[in-house]
């Protein structure tokens, strides 16, 4: 039989707060989990629904450089200007908060230590790339170097982008600093690992087993990831931005922003009902087994909500894990492939500008022309072709005769 849950909490993925968020983000996560969160209200169900800025991560620090501006502007600048978009274009968050929060700091940097007290993770030396110039070690997409499979001269760490291969830095031919053009030595450096492998069983068991109705596109990822065997992962990175390990001899090191953001939505939680006491605690949101936890996502978000997220939960111990993770697939525009950071999207900030009171159609159109089981394409004609079509002649249409048959037949 089913299970019978009482609440339901619905996390969105925090987005980056590296740019504006705009209609993929719209298409694949935030419109549906906004449906759902209504259509549970309406049914007069519990719930709260999750949103807020990842605001760690390389991402905002490489923005930062690149306008020359601190990282903290950069994420004060995003998370106001992508607050106010979901607040005008009405996804109904229950809170909206954000990772450079005192509350999150605290609750990630104590769910960390917890998990380290309890020998939770493993500590292990490795040699990574760094920078003598600048005193930094670089992550796989800021290491460019000559391609060892195509020698294309400016591949990445993780990959060529000329010939398609999946690249681990090492390989690269005379590594150097993408950004700086330095020339790269190896360095020892200590990391925090969370030991995957011991988990395969009872994920395999639990995913594979347990949420056979999971999505195809989820389940099918999370089985190619189970088959290929989990490995160790790294928690923790060299970087300047972020939370502090918690740990004595870890300075200049942080949490990775894979740990921590995902633990953004229960410090979200918690800021919204401490604030709120009608709301109840926050812990019965994230620990009662009567809670039902739904995370949206996009595809690239799989893994990390499926499988990384839910190992440290049960590390953890004290919490609930998600009942499902609806994740879409992406959105396109006019054919190509949307990017932030080659700037190439429908911003939902300028939408609302230039579009004013027209949040409706662009609800629909994206709920109509929905990612689920495949990537779809957003053109303006198809945008143009619905409204006329769809809203305006059959939904308009509808109405309209709905109400002259009211009107001439039960007198209005
Ligand atoms: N910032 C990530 C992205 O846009 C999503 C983070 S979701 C969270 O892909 F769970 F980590 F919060
Ligand atoms: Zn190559």
């Amino acid at each position: 039989m089913e299970k019978q849950f009482k609440r339901t909490t619905i996390t969105s993925a925090l987005p980056y707060a590296n740019g504006p968020v705009h209609i993929g983000h719209l298409a694949g996560v935030y419109v549906p989990a906004d449906i759902y969160a209504r259509y549970l209200r309406l049914k007069g169900r519990e719930c709260l629904f999750i949103g807020g800025s990842d605001e760690h991560g390389v991402p905002v620090t490489i923005r930062a450089r690149k306008e020359g501006i601190t990282v903290q502007q950069v994420v004060d600048r995003y998370h106001t200007l992508i607050k106010d978009s979901f607040e005008r274009f009405g996804i109904s968050f229950d809170v909206y908060s954000r990772t450079t929060s005192p509350t999150h700091h605290k609750l990630a940097s104590d769910f960390f230590r917890k998990l380290y007290d309890e020998g939770k993770f493993v500590e292990q030396v490795t040699e990574q790339f760094y920078d003598e110039q600048t005193g930094h070690f670089l992550t796989d997409r800021n290491i460019k170097g000559e391609c060892p499979r195509c020698h294309a001269p400016e591949a990445y760490g993780d990959q060529c982008e000329k010939c398609g291969a999946t690249l681990s830095p090492e390989e690269l031919i005379n590594p150097y600093n993408a950004e700086t053009g330095n020339p790269l030595v190896r360095k020892a450096t200590k990391h925090w690992y969370l030991p995957l492998d011991k988990d395969q069983q009872w994920l395999e068991q639990w995913i594979l087993g347990e949420h056979k109705e999971w999505r195809s596109n989820v389940y099918g990822q999370c089985k190619s990831w189970l088959d290929g065997g989990l490995r160790p992962r790294a928690v923790t990175r060299d970087l300047e931005w972020g939370i502090p390990v918690p740990v004595e001899g870890a300075e200049g090191k942080v949490l990775y922003v894979w740990f921590d953001a995902p633990i953004g939505y229960i410090s979200n939680t918690k800021e919204l009902c401490d604030a709120h006491p009608e709301l109840g605690s926050w812990e019965k949101w994230w620990k009662d087994p009567e809670t039902r936890l739904v995370h949206f996502i996009g595809k690239d978000n799989i893994v990390f909500h499926c499988i990384v997220f839910p190992a440290m939960l049960k590390a953890h111990g004290e919490y609930i894990l998600p009942d499902n993770v609806p994740a879409n697939e992406f959105l396109n525009l006019e054919g190509n492939k949307i990017s932030t950071s080659r700037n190439y999207a429908v911003w939902l900030n300028e939408y609302l500008d230039e579009l004013p009171g027209r949040q409706d159609e662009l609800r629909y159109v994206l709920t109509a022309n929905a990612p689920e089981t495949k990537d779809n394409d957003f053109t303006w004609d198809d945008f143009q072709a619905r409204c006329n079509n769809e809203l305006v002649a059959v939904y308009g249409n509808f109405v309209n005769r709905a109400l002259q048959l009211t009107q001439k037949y039960y007198e209005g």
